[in-house]
Parts: structure tokens; C-alpha cells; sequence
């Protein structure tokens, strides 16, 4: 056999033992199937998942996601096979379909969305978004008008045709590309992104500030790998965790740069950092976020349940055997990180396969 081909075969049959193993499957049937893929891959250089292992194959990835702190829920994960889609039309109806699902009305459900594998190096299709729901930022004089973090997919948008109504919470439209064609822009239809406007318990005046965040993220630039094959299109979305929005999204400088506005609602001196006004507000801002998920019926975390739940996930993997990895830089959470168990504790951030990897974004190549 061919070098790469051996090469695939060895992922396939590490990953076909685990997967089989880990759904209790018999060593008949999975000796059968490693002969099949063994055949497969020597006749057309690959091998096709079935349903159950791509189904599998992806809730073990967001099992080996080192920097989520929520993979105590990796086996509830939804998996949708859309390895059928052929077209960047039919694409957006599957995303839009995934935006449906997980959002389900505010009781979310953590989903994939798995479109063709790589073949013979080449991508089928590909989404250019980072996440399916994100807002537009835009350059007016020196400063920015929305989300920074999006200022370079925004001008590509506006390339493509796109024209948004310049405020801080324009939802980006989708940029998908079949393979040997031209990219496709696709705007989200009006009603579909579901939103939860930011409101505090008891600072009057905060609503009033306008600020609002979308219900659900949906990563959808990460290149998801089983068993030797690239799935360069397969959005996932969970749930957020409070600090997500309140201590990274709305409050870091180069985002939504929020605290100053929210310390001067709250009264607060800001001429000391001694006074920790830096701190108070992003407390506030951060009980605000829970507040208004929760008022909205979105399912959200706080990041100490979150750790709790962390802390059983660990439990649970290490009763089944399985070593628990982690980027600890990513695990503690932005806001009082020890004040949990994971500050205390070192985390192997070892790389474990299948899983979700950052992959060149077609953006750049523009
Ligand atoms: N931190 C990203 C954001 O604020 C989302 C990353 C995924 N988060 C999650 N809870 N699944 O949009």
C-alpha cells in the first residue's frame, strides 16, 4: 500500500477499535468492518463513515475538545448527516435548518451539522463565517461601529454585495462555496436568530443601553477529523457560558468595550483603578447576561456550574479509562477563575483524535 493510504488505514482502524469498543459492538463486526475499509481505501484512496460512526465519531470529538469546559454532555450531542449536500443552495437550507433545531425556541440543543468529507485534497463545499450568527463590524472614522472581531468577513460581504444597516447588532450574512465555484451570499431570514436584549436585576438605566447578544454560537470554521477523514464543513454549536458574553464578547477593549459605559451608569469613579470600578462592572455586567438568558428562557451556564459540571466530566472520564485532556489556559473561566476546582489543578493539553482543528479560513486567501 501507498504511504498515505497506509497512513489512513492506521487512523481509520484506531479509530473504528475505539468507536466500536466504546458502543459495546461485537469483534466480529468490527473485524468485518476493518476488512471492508481496508478494501474500500485500496480501490478509492478513502473510506465513507456509516451513519452510526460519523454519529459517534463527533460527540468523541467534542469529548477531545481540550478547551471546552461543557464536555460533560458530549453523548447528547445531535448529530445531523449531510454528507448528501451537493450545492451551496442546499447548504444554507441545512444551516438554516441547524439554526431551527438548536435554537429550538431558547431550550437549546447542542448540535453538528456534518456536510462532505475533503476528497483527493479538495473541499466540496466550504462556509467562510466563523460562527453561523455573528454581527458585522464596521470602520467609521478611526473607530468601530459593531463587533471588531468581524471587520474583515464584514468588508468581504460588502465585496460580495452585501449592505448592512450599520448598527451595533447587524447579523452577518452566510458565505458558502462549492468547490471550483464562485462564494454564495446568503442572508438569514428576518425572525430566525433568535436574540436576548441585555437588561440588570436591579441598575436602572441598563436596558436602556441597548446592548443585546444572539442566542446561540455556532462555530462553523473548524475542520472536524474521524478516523482519517476531513470534515472541512461540520458547524457545532452548544450552549454559552455567561462569560462568554459578559467578560469577553461585550466587555474586552477590542469588542463591544463596554465596562467604561457600564461603571459611569453605575456611578462608579473610574479616575482609580484602585477602586477596582474595572472589576465591579464586569460583575454587573456579567449578573446581567445570566439575568437576561434566564428572563428570556435561553439556556445559559454560569461558569461555576459550569466547573461542577467539569469536575464530573473528569470523573466520569477517568472511571472509563479514558485520560482527560485540557487547555487549562482556555478551561478557568475569565471571572473569578479560582474560585474553581480547575485553576488548582494542571491539565495535559495533549491532542486526541477524532476532534475539531482550526484550519486555513478561505478569507485569508482573498
Ligand atoms: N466564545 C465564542 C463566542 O463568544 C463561542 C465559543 C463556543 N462556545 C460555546 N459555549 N459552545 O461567541
Amino acid at each position: 500500500m501507498h504511504e498515505q493510504i497506509e497512513e489512513l488505514y492506521t487512523k481509520a482502524a484506531d479509530f473504528i477499535e475505539r468507536c466500536y469498543g466504546e458502543l459495546g459492538l461485537p469483534a466480529v463486526q468490527q473485524q468485518q468492518r476493518l476488512q471492508d475499509i481496508k478494501n474500500e481505501i485500496r480501490v478509492s484512496g478513502t473510506y465513507t463513515h456509516t451513519p452510526t460512526e460519523l454519529m459517534h465519531g463527533a460527540k468523541m470529538a467534542w469529548r477531545n475538545s481540550n478547551r471546552c469546559i461543557g464536555r460533560l454532555l458530549w453523548e447528547t450531542l445531535e448529530v445531523f448527516d449531510r454528507r448528501d449536500i451537493t450545492t451551496a443552495d442546499e447548504a444554507f437550507d441545512a444551516l438554516l435548518d441547524h439554526i431551527r433545531f438548536a435554537t429550538n425556541d431558547g431550550d437549546i440543543r447542542s448540535t453538528i451539522t456534518v456536510f462532505p468529507p475533503r476528497k483527493q485534497g479538495r473541499d466540496p463545499i466550504r462556509i467562510w463565517n466563523h460562527q453561523l450568527i455573528r454581527y458585522a463590524g464596521y470602520e467609521v472614522d478611526g473607530n468601530v461601529v459593531g463587533d471588531s472581531a468581524n471587520r474583515a468577513m464584514t468588508k468581504t460581504c460588502e465585496s460580495l454585495g452585501w449592505q448592512g444597516a450599520h448598527t451595533s447588532y447587524d447579523i452577518l450574512p452566510l458565505i458558502i462555496q462549492e468547490d471550483g465555484h464562485l462564494p454564495k451570499l446568503y442572508k438569514l431570514p428576518d425572525g430566525l436568530v433568535k436574540e436576548v436584549p441585555i437588561s440588570h436585576p436591579d441598575i436602572p438605566g441598563f436596558e436602556a443601553l441597548g446592548v443585546k447578544w444572539h442566542a446561540v454560537p455556532i462555530i462553523s470554521d473548524m475542520r472536524l477529523e474521524i478516523g482519517g477523514i476531513d470534515y472541512p464543513m461540520a458547524p457545532f454549536n452548544g450552549w454559552y457560558m455567561g462569560t462568554e458574553i459578559g467578560a469577553r464578547n461585550l466587555a474586552d477593549e477590542d469588542r463591544y468595550n463596554l465596562l467604561p459605559v457600564i461603571a459611569k451608569q453605575m456611578g462608579l469613579a473610574t479616575n482609580s483603578n484602585r477602586s477596582l470600578w474595572i472589576d465591579k462592572a464586569l460583575v454587573e455586567l456579567n449578573i446581567a447576561v445570566l439575568h437576561s438568558f434566564h428572563q428570556s428562557g435561553v439556556t445559559l451556564i454560569d461558569h461555576h456550574t459550569a466547573a461542577k459540571q467539569f469536575k464530573a466530566f473528569e470523573k466520569k472520564e477517568n472511571s472509563a479509562g479514558r485520560p482527560v485532556t485540557g487547555n487549562w489556559t482556555w478551561l478557568i473561566p475569565p471571572v473569578s477563575p479560582a474560585t474553581t476546582h480547575i485553576f488548582h489543578k494542571p491539565y495535559r493539553n495533549d491532542i486526541v483524535t477524532p476532534n475539531f482543528f482550526h484550519q486555513a479560513s478561505p478569507l485569508d486567501e482573498e
